[in-house]
C-alpha cells in the first residue's frame, strides 16, 4: 500500500565514509523516520560498517552504540561519537602529515604501482603508497590519544578512498589506472560534530553484545543478501574485501597471499561471521537465519529495525517465518533499487509479497513481544 499522503521525509543529516558494499548512505532519511515513530532516545547499531548511520543519529540528539566486527568500523565510529574536540584542533595534526616527505616502505611495496607494473595491477599509485608509508608511520609515533589516533586514521582512510584504482573494494583491482588515482592524496579533518553523549563504540559479534546492550532500538544490517552484483550474496565477507582497511588501521605487516595481497587471517577458513554464512543446517534452514533468531531473541530492545535485500541467501519464507516469530513488524518501507530511492519507496503493509520480488531493500520496524 502506498501512503501518496506522506509528507516528504527530511534529509538526514550529512555523515561521511569510504566506499563501502551495502553502506545505508541513501536509506538513512527512511531509518530516521522509521526511529522517530518508536520515540527512541538510544540506538544500538549492531552492524555499524562505516558508521553512517550512527553518525546520523548521533547528529540528531540520539545516544549511540555502535558495534562492528571490523577494526575499520570502530576507528570510523571511535572517531566520530567518541571525540569531543572541535575540528579545529585537529588542523595542526592533519597539516603536519600532509607534508611529510614521502617514502619507500611496506604499503607501497605490496600496494603501490606505476605505469611500468609489467601487468600487475595495484590498488594505488606509488606516489600515493609513497605518502601513505610516511603517514602511516608517523601516526604511530606520534603519541596521540586512542580518539585522536582514530581521527588521524578516519583521515587517512577518507583520503585515500578519493585515490584508489579500485571497485569500492580490495578483493580486485581495476585493470587500467582509475583517472582519481592520478590525484595526490590529501589529509582533511574529518567532518566532526564535538558532543559529550554518552555513545559508546564495540568491536564483537553482534550475537554476544546484544543481551548487553539496554537500548530502546536495534538497527540490524547484517552482511547477509548484499544486492551489489560485484559482491556476490552468497559470498559476502566484509574481512576479505576490506583487508586493506585493517591494515592501515593496525600497521602489523601482516602475512600476504594471492594476486591482490589479502591479509592471510582475511582467508576463507579464517574470520568467518555467522551472518557471512551462506550454508544451511540439517533442517534446511539457511545458518544466516539462525543466526538472526539468537540474535533478534538475545536483543533487549523492544523495538528492531531490520534491513533486508531480496535476492540474497536468506529465502523469503525464512525471514518472514522469523519475523513473525518474534513480534509484530508495525512498518515496512520498501525500496526499488534500480531507481533513485525516494521515486522508488513504498511504505507497504503487504510485505510478504514484496520479499520475493528481487532488487528490493526493506526496512522492517519489528515491535518485539
Ligand atoms: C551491510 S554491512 C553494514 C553497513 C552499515 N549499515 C553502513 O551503512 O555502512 C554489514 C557489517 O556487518 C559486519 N559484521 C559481520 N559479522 C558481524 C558480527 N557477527 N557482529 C557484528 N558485525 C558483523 C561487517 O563487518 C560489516 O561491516
Amino acid at each position: 500500500m502506498t501512503r501518496p499522503d506522506s509528507p516528504p521525509l527530511p534529509p538526514s543529516p550529512p555523515t561521511e565514509g569510504v566506499k563501502y558494499a551495502g553502506s545505508k548512505l541513501k536509506l538513512l532519511p527512511l531509518i530516521l523516520e522509521l526511529a522517530r515513530r518508536t520515540g527512541a532516545r538510544h540506538l544500538f547499531d549492531g552492524f555499524t560498517g562505516t558508521s553512517r548511520v550512527a553518525q546520523a543519529f548521533a547528529r540528531t540528539g540520539h545516544r549511540v552504540t555502535a558495534n562492528d566486527t571490523s577494526v575499520w568500523s570502530e576507528i570510523f565510529a571511535t572517531c566520530y561519537l567518541r571525540n569531543r574536540e572541535s575540528a579545529a584542533r585537529y588542523q595542526e595534526l592533519i597539516d603536519h602529515l600532509n607534508a611529510l616527505p614521502p617514502r619507500d616502505g611496506w604499503f607501497t611495496e605490496h600496494y603501490g604501482g606505476d605505469d611500468r607494473a609489467n601487468g600487475e595491477k595495484r590498488p594505488f599509485r606509488r606516489h600515493n603508497t609513497m605518502k601513505l608509508d610516511a603517514v602511516r608511520e608517523e601516526i604511530d609515533r606520534l603519541s596521540l590519544s586512542a580518539v585522536g589516533k582514530a581521527v588521524a586514521l578516519t583521515s587517512l582512510m577518507l583520503a585515500l578512498d578519493k585515490v584508489d584504482s579500485t571497485l569500492g573494494h580490495f578483493s580486485s583491482y581495476l585493470r587500467a589506472w582509475s583517472p582519481r588515482s592520478r590525484h595526490q592524496l590529501r589529509l582533511e579533518v574529518p567532518a566532526l560534530f564535538p558532543n559529550d553523549a554518552e555513545h559508546a563504540v564495540h568491536r564483537a559479534d553482534a550475537l554476544v553484545l546484544a543481551p548487553n546492550v539496554e537500548a530502546d532500538l536495534a538497527y540490524y544490517d547484517p552482511p547477509y543478501g548484499s544486492n551489489n552484483d560485484k559482491m556476490p550474496p552468497s559470498r559476502v565477507r566484509y574481512a576479505a574485501y576490506y583487508h586493506f582497511w585493517t591494515t592501515v588501521c593496525l600497521n602489523d605487516r601482516p602475512a600476504l597471499f594471492g594476486r591482490v595481497n589479502r591479509r592471510a587471517d582475511s582467508a576463507d577458513t579464517a574470520s568467518a561471521s555467522p551472518f557471512e554464512e551462506f550454508r544451511k543446517d540439517a533442517e534446511g534452514r539457511f545458518l544466516v537465519i539462525g543466526a538472526l533468531d539468537r540474535l533478534i531473541r538475545g536483543t533487549r530492545a523492544p523495538w528492531i529495525i531490520l534491513s533486508y535485500s531480496t535476492g540474497g541467501r536468506a529465502t523469503a519464507a525464512q525471514v518472514r517465518e522469523l519475523l513473525t516469530a518474534h513480534g509484530r513488524v508495525e512498518e515496512v518501507v520498501s525500496v526499488d533499487h534500480r531507481r533513485n530511492v525516494m521515486a522508488g519507496m513504498r511504505w507497504t503493509n503487504e510485505w510478504s509479497r514484496e520479499l520475493s520480488v528481487p532488487n528490493r531493500e526493506l526496512l522492517f520496524l519489528l515491535r518485539k513481544g
